[in-house]
Parts: structure tokens; C-alpha cells; sequence
């Protein structure tokens, strides 16, 4: 049966005038190949002029149309529209007005970790001589259009987890800290930006429009970095990860929590782990995988790796 109409149910809020957010419903006739930004310019031109949304190049380039649909970040440019849809502002952040959020924050924690080349010497020659296997990590980085979607989609990150910068800053970092070209030793600046805070949960994965590989491209390179570089206090963490793994297939975020933290660390957290245990997202006991021989086995074959 062919969708004839497209139900768009949107978050409104302007602080000027509204004492606190609402909802309202609009119907849009549907166009095969509609997306969601199309449905928005529809209400914003026949039925609503006063719906505030965000977006600038119409073909995922620019990053600046994120916001969520049903739950899920997307960019309403790429979006396939549905037939019913909760189109909501991306979470975490202060709602300037209706879809349009105030990204600052991230931006801000973009900047702390200084995202532009740093040489330590200039180039022996001009032009200088780049050879493509050394940029093969860097370069499905450079794809990152900003767009906040992973920031949006990762459960840490809602937590407001301190000292974790979120993946789209992680992304920006592991594109310096792997570029041949930069002189600085940018760990420090990782460990800052808490990459060990991570669970592996692949939500920033699954999110990313531009499907560069969050976690294996960026974070899990870093991870390595660290372990290969020695730095003490992360192999640690890693001993501690890799342990969970082997012995229940399962990396459960409070194990992790209690067997890395100083207890200073574990006080200071206290009130996170309680709210991810009140949203279910950790559990006191551990669970173990079904298959858990297969896991070990795969540890044994590849030496734990
Ligand atoms: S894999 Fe890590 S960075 Fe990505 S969403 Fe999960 S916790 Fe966040
Ligand atoms: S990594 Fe992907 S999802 Fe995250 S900001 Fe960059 S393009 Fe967007
Ligand atoms: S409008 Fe530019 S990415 Fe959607």
C-alpha cells in the first residue's frame, strides 16, 4: 500500500513565550523519495512558519540538520520520511528553539583538545612528498562531518560521564594523533578526552551518516596506541577489559567501574552508576554469555589480543 500522507508529531518549545515544551501533530502529503527535511520545509511553508530547524547544505555535508527521529539520531536530510514520526532536538543539549539546539559545548570540547596540525619541524621539501598508506587510518576520519549524531546516539555521553568527551571529539583527536605530520604527543590529550570511558557499545557506529567507524576507525586505534605505548594506568584498564571478556563474553559497566577506579573515583561516580542502574543499563550481578566457550576459544586462538 502506498503512504499517502506522512503524520509528524514535533517537539515545540520557544523560551520567550512558552512556559515549557509541547508537542504538535501535522499531516504532510507524501511524496515518494520524501525525506525528513522536506517534511519540514513542508509544515514550515504550508502550515507552521514558525518552526525553527536547523540545515544548510541538503546533502550531508555540512552536519548542521541532526536531530531525532522515533528516538534514533539521523540527519533529516539523508532520512527516509515515515509514515509516523516523534521528530525531537538532539538530547543533551539547551533547545534554543524547537529542532535547533545549542551546540557549543561540543564545540568547545572539540577545541580543548587543539584539532588542527601541529608540526614540530616543517617539511624537509616543499611540495612535500605524501605517500596513501600512511594516511589509511586518517582518512576515513577527514569524512567526519561534525554532525553530532554519535554524541547524540552514545549512552556514556548521556550520562554525562565525567571527564569523557564524547566520540565526535575522539574522532577528531585520532584524525591529528595519527597523522604522520603532527609533532605533538597528543595521549595526554586522549586520556583527557576519557576515551577509556567507552563501553564498546557500537550505538556511535550505527549512528554516524557518513559510516566511518567510530569505534574501530578512531577509539579502539587509540586503545591500542595507549597498550602499545605502555602508558601506565590504562593497561589497567585494558588487563580489566580483556579479562571481563574472556571470563564472561560480557563487559558489564559496573565490574569495569569498581576494578579500574581509584576509590576516590568510585565515590566521585557514585551518582552515575546509580543512575545507570536505575535505568537498567547495568546490573550488580554478572551475566555470562550462552557461548562463552566460543569467546574463549577465539581468546585462546589469537593469543587474548
Ligand atoms: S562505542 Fe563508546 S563512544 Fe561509541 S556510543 Fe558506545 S560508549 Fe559511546
Ligand atoms: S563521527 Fe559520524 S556521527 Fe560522529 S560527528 Fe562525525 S560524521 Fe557525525
Ligand atoms: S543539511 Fe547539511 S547535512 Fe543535512
Amino acid at each position: 500500500m502506498t503512504m499517502e500522507k506522512v503524520t509528524a508529531k514535533i517537539f515545540r518549545y520557544d523560551p520567550t513565550i512558552d512556559a515549557e515544551a509541547h508537542y504538535d501533530t501535522f499531516e504532510v502529503p507524501h511524496d515518494p523519495g520524501m525525506r525528513v527535511l522536506d517534511v519540514l520545509f513542508y509544515i514550515h511553508e504550508n502550515l507552521d512558519p514558525s518552526l525553527a530547524f536547523r540545515y544548510c547544505c541538503r546533502r550531508r555535508r555540512c552536519g548542521s540538520c541532526g536531530l531525532m527521529v522515533n528516538g534514533k539520531p539521523v540527519l533529516a536530510c539523508m532520512a527516509e520520511a515515515k509514515e509516523k514520526m516523534v521528530l525531537e532536538p538532539s538530547p543533551n543539549l539547551p533547545v534554543i528553539r524547537d529542532l535547533v539546539v545549542e551546540t557549543a559545548e561540543y564545540e568547545e570540547r572539540i577545541q580543548e583538545i587543539g584539532p588542527f596540525l601541529q608540526r614540530d619541524k616543517p617539511p624537509a621539501k616543499e611540495p612535500e612528498k605524501l605517500f596513501p598508506r600512511d594516511f589509511a587510518t586518517v582518512r576515513p576520519l577527514n569524512q567526519c562531518i561534525e554532525c553530532f549524531s554519535c554524541m547524540n546516539a552514545c549512552p556514556v555521553n548521556g550520562l554525562k560521564w565525567p571527564g569523557f568527551a564524547g566520540p565526535t571529539t575522539l574522532v577528531q583527536l585520532a584524525r591529528r594523533l595519527f597523522d604522520p605530520r603532527d609533532g605533538l604527543d597528543r595521549l595526554p590529550d586522549a586520556a583527557q578526552a576519557g576515551f577509556q570511558h567507552c563501553v564498546s557499545c557500537y550505538s556511535c557506529v550505527n549512528a554516524c551518516p557518513v559510516e566511518i567507524g567510530v569505534l574501530e576507525g578512531a577509539i579502539e586505534k587509540i586503545r591500542e596506541k595507549f597498550v602499545v605505548s605502555k602508558k601506565t594506568g590504562y593497561a589497567k584498564y585494558n588487563e580489566v577489559w580483556k579479562d571481563l571478556v574472556v571470563t564472561n563474553g560480557l563487559v558489564n559497566p559496573s565490574i569495569l567501574m569498581r576494578r579500574t577506579s581509584s576509590l576516590g573515583g568510585l565515590l566521585s561516580n557514585m551518582g552515575i552508576g546509580l543512575r545507570f542502574f536505575s535505568k537498567g543499563k547495568i546490573s550488580l550481578g554478572s551475566k555470562r554469555l550462552n557461548k562463552i566457550s566460543e569467546v574463549r576459544l577465539i581468546a585462546k586462538e589469537t593469543g587474548e589480543k
